[in-house]
Order: structure tokens, then sequence, then C-alpha cells
């Protein structure tokens, strides 16, 4: 039987696929009216919703021990998709209203939790190099 599919990665593959389905909505609305006031808010929905986020889906399913630390993937997860979201309609806010803070803080939460994530992969990448220093060094030719 096939390994099952780590749910990190389909969740961020759910929201994603839920982006680029707005996002790609959005687009043909827009051509369709001729209108593209609210093109940013189509390129973020389907850059950071369903580009990034599918990006960090497909990085869990690559290293499914990302997700080892439960909490650290939870919040992850909930930054990065909470943000990829509502900065999209922050941009709106900004733009029909004037308002920029909502997008402000949106882009504030997304930032931490790409730093987040490039800590986790950071962490990945010493706890690996840690695991194989000994062999390494067991293989190595002695002087
Ligand atoms: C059926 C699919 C799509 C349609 C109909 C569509 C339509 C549009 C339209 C009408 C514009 C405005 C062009 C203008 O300002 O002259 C636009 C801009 C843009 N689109 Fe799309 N789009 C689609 C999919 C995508 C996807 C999948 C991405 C990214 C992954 C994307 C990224 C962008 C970007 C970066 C811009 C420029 C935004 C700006 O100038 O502020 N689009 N799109």
């Amino acid at each position: 039987m096939s390994q099952p599919t780590p749910k990190f990665a389909l969740a961020f593959m759910i929201v994603a696929a839920g982006c680029l389905v707005a996002g790609v909505s959005m687009g043909i609305a827009m051509g369709i009216a001729h209108d593209f006031a609210l093109a940013p808010v189509h390129a973020h929905l389907n850059l950071l919703g369903w580009a990034s986020l599918a990006l960090m889906g497909l990085t869990y399913r690559a290293w499914p021990e990302l997700a080892s630390n439960r909490l650290a993937a939870s919040v992850q997860f909930a930054l990065s998709a909470g943000s990829a979201m509502v900065f999209p309609v922050g941009i709106y806010i900004a733009i029909s209203h004037g308002q920029p803070l909502p997008a402000i803080l949106a882009a504030i939460v997304w930032f931490t939790g790409a730093v987040l994530f490039l800590g986790r992969l950071v962490a990945l990448a010493l706890a690996d190099s840690r695991r194989h220093l000994p062999a390494a060094m067991a293989a190595a030719p002695r002087a």
C-alpha cells in the first residue's frame, strides 16, 4: 500500500489550490470587465496564495521530517496560510479605502512565517549533518 500523504503538505496544497481558484476567477472577471484596478490583489492571491503555499506544501512533502515538530509546523502553517489569504484583502482595502494597515500587518505575519520556514529547513539540515558526521568520520582514511 502507498504511504499516506503527509497532513501538512496536503493542508498547504488545499489552501494553495483554493487561492488559485479565487485568484484565477478574479483574473477572468478583471479581463471581462476591462478593469484592472485590483490587479495587485489578483497577483498576490496567486503568488503568495497559490505559488508560495504550494511550494511550501511540496517542501513538506519532500522532507516530511519538517513536520516532526508538530507545533512549529502548525504555527508556520497558520502564519503562512492565514496571511496569504488576509494579505490580498489588505491590498484591496489599501486600494479601495486608502487604509494600508491591514496589508502591512498581514505582510509582517507572512514574513514571520517565512522566517520560521527558513529556520525549520536550517534546523533540518543541521540535524541531518550531525546524524551523518559520525559515519563520515569513521569512513575517513586515517593519516
Ligand atoms: C485564468 C487565469 C488568469 C487570468 C484570466 C489572469 C488575468 C490577469 C489580468 C487581466 C491581469 C491585469 C493585466 C493588466 O493590469 O493589464 C493580470 C495581472 C497579473 N497576473 Fe494574472 N491571470 C491569471 C492567472 C495568473 C496566475 C496563475 C498568476 C501567478 C501565479 C498571475 C499573476 C499575475 C501578475 C503577477 C499580474 C500583474 C499584476 C500587476 O500588474 O499588479 N495570474 N492577470
